[in-house]
């Protein structure tokens, strides 16, 4: 069994007829840093709720380390842990004790739980705040302690909903720290849902975007990327007015690149694979002296992929819920 999850035509539709979860299929693998990226509204929670037992599927069938979603839901929440979408911890007790309470629903305790807590709170980087109340911690150090109470019970799986959206670029890097410290050392398959491109581009080894309930596109994200195809060059001509007809000629000449543009003193180009053209490039241009002042290339962003994929971009900045929201959303729910 080299698959922790295994998601096959998966449906589900909420009472009033919203098919949030529109015929999804996609593996997990063991020790997989998975990433399910889609903008705000594209199914993201919705498959975690089902995949994590507290929705029942409309239809389709899902494995979670070979157990079946419907027979053996209380397996299937012993192996998992959830962080949750909003803070499940308590304001009113300290860090400590909200660890240590989690223990107790995970049925641990004693020298055992103490000692996981420890270690946990040192993952985190919350030691000196332990014995302080969770009311004074700030909004980074509240997902943190949300993260350590996933983990209490050494989850094989976690699931993750948007652990970093509305925090400030400093606490999301150290949120990545810890995930990356979590899946490489511990080995924990993580399976984390954002809307950012950037962070599923850096923490994940496997990717499906997800937009109005389908998946538009899956693999991993150098495949993905891979697909847009074309990344950009930039090269920088020392003397733009002397050489700039002899360096498009040059790079029309050469076999795979294509849209030569000009933009003040350089010109940009896009090639399949740059890294191996820009060599041809600079060779071409030296032997009939045309000096380059710089050159630079990149490759395709996740953002170009499903702009691609559904013909729109993905706006996070407008889509940072404010907590009110949240609450109001769900209370109707
Ligand atoms: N309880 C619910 N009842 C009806 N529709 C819902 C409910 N929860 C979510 N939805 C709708 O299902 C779709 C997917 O929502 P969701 O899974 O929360 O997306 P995401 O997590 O990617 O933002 C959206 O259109 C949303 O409005
Ligand atoms: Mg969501």
């Amino acid at each position: 069994m080299s698959n922790m999850i295994e998601v096959k035509d998966l449906v589900l539709v909420y009472s009033n007829g919203t098919k949030a979860v529109d015929t999804v299929s996609f593996n997990v693998k063991k020790g997989e840093f998975f990433g399910f990226l889609g903008p705000n509204g594209a199914g993201k929670s919705t498959t975690i709720k089902v995949l994590t037992t507290l929705l029942k599927k409309t239809s389709g069938s899902a494995q979670i380390a070979g157990y079946d979603l419907d027979k053996d839901s209380n397996e299937i929440r012993k192996l998992i842990g959830v962080q949750t979408q909003e803070t499940a911890i308590d304001g009113d007790l300290t860090g400590r004790e909200n660890l240590m309470l989690q223990g107790h629903f995970q049925q641990l305790s004693g020298s055992q739980l103490k000692d996981r807590v420890d270690e946990l709170f040192k993952l985190v980087d919350l030691e000196k705040f332990s014995d302080k109340n969770v009311r004074n911690y700030s909004g980074g150090m509240k997902k943190r302690l949300d993260l350590a109470t996933a983990l209490v019970h050494k989850p094989q799986l976690l699931f993750l909903y948007e652990p970093t959206t509305g925090l400030d670029p400093q606490s999301r890097s150290a949120i990545w720290n810890y995930l990356e410290k979590l899946n490489k050392e511990d080995k924990t398959t993580i399976f984390l849902t954002t809307q950012y491109m950037e962070e599923a581009d850096k923490l994940c080894n496997a990717l499906a975007i997800i937009d109005t309930g389908k998946i538009v596109a899956a693999g991993t994200p150098r495949e993905l990327k891979e697909q847009v195809g074309l990344d950009s060059i930039k090269l920088d001509l020392k003397d733009c007015d002397k050489d700039k007809a002899s360096a498009i000629k040059v790079l029309k000449e050469l076999g795979g690149v294509s849209n030569i543009s000009e933009t003040g003193g350089c010109l940009t180009a896009f090639a399949k694979n740059a890294s191996l053209i820009i060599a041809d490039i600079v060779r071409s241009f030296d032997s009939l002296g045309i000096v380059l002042s710089g050159v630079s290339f990149s490759p395709p962003s996740l953002d170009d992929v499903y702009l691609q994929k559904t013909g729109k971009r993905i706006r996070t900045e407008a889509l940072v819920k404010t907590p009110n929201l949240m609450r109001f959303g769900r209370r109707r729910r």
